[in-house]
């Protein structure tokens, strides 16, 4: 057993408590590698940012759990050499399926665990919720739960189709689980196939997709009977045009890829939303910068020549994201 707190990492506790106050979201962004991993801590300990580590099971299969751990531990190490004096790091199971999952990694210095049983009927979801809380707090863990049904289709994430989360089964749930924080479904979805063609319309102008509007009613409703309460957006990268647009000039395939705009994240971010997770945004940032070197460089087969420009660009991303999004640099000074 090995306590989270040993590692120099936080839970989620006093962090979103002041970002619910602050009318700010703590950006939640995954990682599998090396330079995904530098660019998150680069962006956060530059702008002062609280930041949460996330792990998904793609995640433990890919680059493996232990490996993974050690990472996020030597992450707050290297955040204080780039000068960050108390980083402000959670780690972080993403889509955690089962208690065994999230009980191993509580035990192996995890500092919040997501259990998802959102896809089990309400009555079991509520059960192994509380399972998975009542253990976690006794080592101080925080617990996000969630309810209603995300769409879309993501390696190990799917659902056929959405529910959004009904206002009224949030103050129960939240109350009989004990849960720390709430995921919701409004709309967002994983992956960088948000809405197809068909949900959206077309920018005259530009011609680009717009995606139909987040549902900020049932938002409004869970936070009204729910106040204060930690809420948590999935499946909110943004799918930025730019980088789409890269990754298809360089020889990719994206066609119709499309997130959630900027403005209406930034508008939830004012809210009880004190979470907001972003996956996709940081693969398109990534390939799409490999994918320029490599067709500007045809000679290049170090990868360290096409993965710093690819950190680079990661990095930046991470930036605008904290800083134009979430606003929340400077919380963790
Ligand atoms: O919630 C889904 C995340 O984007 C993780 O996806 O299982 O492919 O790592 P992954
Ligand atoms: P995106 O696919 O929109 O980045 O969502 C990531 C996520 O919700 C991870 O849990
Ligand atoms: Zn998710």
């Amino acid at each position: 057993m090995v306590s989270y707190k040993e590692l120099g990492l936080v839970n989620t506790r006093e962090m979103f408590k002041k970002a619910v106050a602050g009318g700010y979201a703590i950006p939640a962004f995954n990682f599998n590698n090396m330079e995904q991993l530098q660019a998150i801590i680069m962006a956060a300990a530059e702008t002062k940012s609280p930041v949460i580590l996330q792990v998904s099971k793609g995640a433990r299969n890919y680059a493996n759990q232990t490996l993974l751990r050690y990472m996020a531990e030597g992450a707050v190490a290297y955040a204080k050499e780039l000068g960050w004096e108390n980083p402000q790091i959670v780690l972080h199971l993403d889509h955690g399926d089962s208690f065994e999952t999230c009980k191993s990694c509580v035990d192996f210095g995890f500092s919040s665990v997501m259990i998802d049983a959102s896809s089990l009927p309400y009555e079991e979801n509520i059960a192994l919720t509380k399972k998975v809380v009542e253990y976690a707090h006794q080592f101080d863990v925080t617990v996000e739960a969630e309810l209603g049904v995300l769409a879309g289709v993501e390696d190990e994430v799917s659902a056929a189709e959405s529910h959004y989360t009904k206002p009224e089964e949030a103050i129960d749930f939240a109350t009989r689980t004990g849960c720390d924080a709430l995921a919701i479904s409004i709309g967002t979805s994983h992956g960088a196939y948000k809405f197809t063609p068909e949900q959206c319309t077309k920018d005259p102008k530009t011609g680009r997709l717009v995606p139909p509007p987040l549902a900020f009613d049932v938002l409004h409703e869970i936070e009204k009977k729910l106040p204060g309460f930690p809420i948590v957006l999935h499946g909110s990268s943004s799918v930025p045009q730019e980088y789409v647009d890269m990754c298809n000039q360089y020889g990719g395939n994206l066609p119709n890829a499309v997130g959630i705009p900027e403005e209406q994240l930034r508008e939830a971010a004012k809210s009880a939303v004190c979470k907001i997770n972003i996956d996709s945004d940081s693969r398109l940032a990534m390939t799409g910068a490999i994918r320029k070197h490599l067709a500007e460089n045809p000679s290049h087969f170090d990868p360290r020549q096409y993965l710093k420009p690819a950190r680079e660009e990661m990095k930046k991303m991470y930036i605008h994201k904290i800083v134009n999004v979430l606003g929340s640099d400077g919380k963790a000074e």
